[in-house]
């Protein structure tokens, strides 16, 4: 759900109740401009792959992973907040009661896409503070991804893998996950966070090659990520658990930006995670979504949206946005064993927005 970003992660002009004045022109720009590409199968040739494992030297090791070509740049800007986390100290983990100690991913290998930046990255944060052995970060930007996964390593000394792929493309997902499983030596949780959205684009000028793109990614994206990480999971038997990033756009209808590719991906997103816990669930894999209100991530901190922010707000039981880690203890109980009997729930997190 949420900010008026375009295809390629420009701001549409905010016109609240101003249908007249309510422009797509910036979305259709940048649109025409992509057209072309938009229309290719997503195949890279290689994976960038750059490795934090080790804390004394600054530079990465680096590599590319072969595959059988198109980076397309999503958004822009660094992450929203200052990292504070810190790993967890072994000789505390050993010392936690039962119930907190399932709280923990000690030995966990965990792999998060559109983790560069935003909610991805700040779940990425939180896993590293429950125990994780080692992290792979999947992004379309490589900027933004190399600095979230040296920064990670560095204020956590968890080993941080960060690969610049496209989550539609298949063959290169299927490779990164076989390169975590060599590196690491298993795949034990996956966060799908990646995704886009299109915003104040009315539903009788919405083009059909947007709408495609973005359910590609949202849709598509999640089922390749899920596919590759179900594969490895099944092969080990070891079982694992897959949180989607939903929202709770895929239950709830918006107002007042028009949205409903976004919302119709959502709806999809929560969908396919009650789809394939039901598949999973005889290899001990659990698939849950997570469907967040507006969080106050830096692309909504924009002034071009505070007139449609006092309205989010205004219909949010707690008169706010979320704040960018207000999910993350979500995704840790989904993601650990203090979520064992938990398959195929959709958690709407939302300051109390789909309530009303
Ligand atoms: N921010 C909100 O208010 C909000 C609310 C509900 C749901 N969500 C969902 O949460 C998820 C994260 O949102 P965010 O606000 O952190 O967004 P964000 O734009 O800050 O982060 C998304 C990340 O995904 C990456 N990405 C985009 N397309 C990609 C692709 N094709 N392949 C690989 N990586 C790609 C981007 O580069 C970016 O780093 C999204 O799925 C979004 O729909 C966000």
């Amino acid at each position: 759900m949420f900010s008026l970003r375009s295809v390629t992660g420009r701001l549409a002009t905010v016109a609240v109740r101003q249908p007249a004045i309510r422009t797509v022109a910036p979305a259709a720009r940048a649109f025409s401009v992509t057209f072309k590409r938009m229309q290719e199968e997503v195949h890279e040739k290689g994976i960038p792959v750059h490795s934090y494992t080790d804390k004394e030297s600054s530079a990465p090791e680096e590599k590319v992973l072969p595959v059988g070509a198109t980076s397309e740049v999503v958004g822009g800007g660094q992450g929203d907040v200052k990292i504070i986390a810190q790993a967890l100290d072994k000789s505390i983990a050993e010392k936690l009661s039962p119930t907190l100690s399932k709280f923990t991913l000690v030995g966990k290998v965990a792999a998060i896409t559109g983790g560069g930046r935003g909610l991805g990255y700040n779940m990425a944060q939180a896993l590293s503070e429950v125990g994780v052995k080692a992290i792979a970060i999947l992004d379309i930007q490589q900027e933004v991804g190399d600095a979230a996964a040296a920064e990670l390593h560095e204020h956590t000394g968890v080993p941080v893998r960060f690969y610049k792929v496209d989550v539609r493309d298949g063959p290169a997902i299927a490779e990164v996950f076989s390169d975590v499983v060599d590196s690491f030596g298993s795949i034990d949780v996956v966060i799908n966070a990646a995704g886009i959205a299109d915003s104040n684009i009315k539903a009788e000028d919405y083009d059909h090659v947007m709408f495609r793109r973005l359910i590609d990614i949202n849709v598509t994206g999640s089922f390749l990520v899920a596919q590759a990480a179900g594969r490895a999971m099944i092969k080990a038997g070891t079982g694992g658990s897959i949180v989607n990033i939903a929202s709770m756009s895929g239950s709830v209808v918006n107002y007042p930006q028009e949205q409903c590719c976004y919302n119709a991906s959502k709806a999809a997103v929560i969908q396919l995670t009650k789809s394939l816990a039901a598949e999973w669930a005889q290899h001990k894999i659990r698939v849950n979504s997570i469907s967040p209100g507006y969080m106050d991530t830096a692309l909504n901190r924009v002034p071009a949206l505070d007139a449609q922010k006092k309205i989010w707000k205004s219909l949010t039981p707690q008169r706010r946005l979320g704040n960018v880690d207000e999910l993350n203890n979500l995704a840790v109980f989904l993601a650990s064993d203090a979520s064992t009997f938990m398959t195929g729930s959709n958690c709407i997190i939302d300051g109390g927005y789909s309530v009303l």
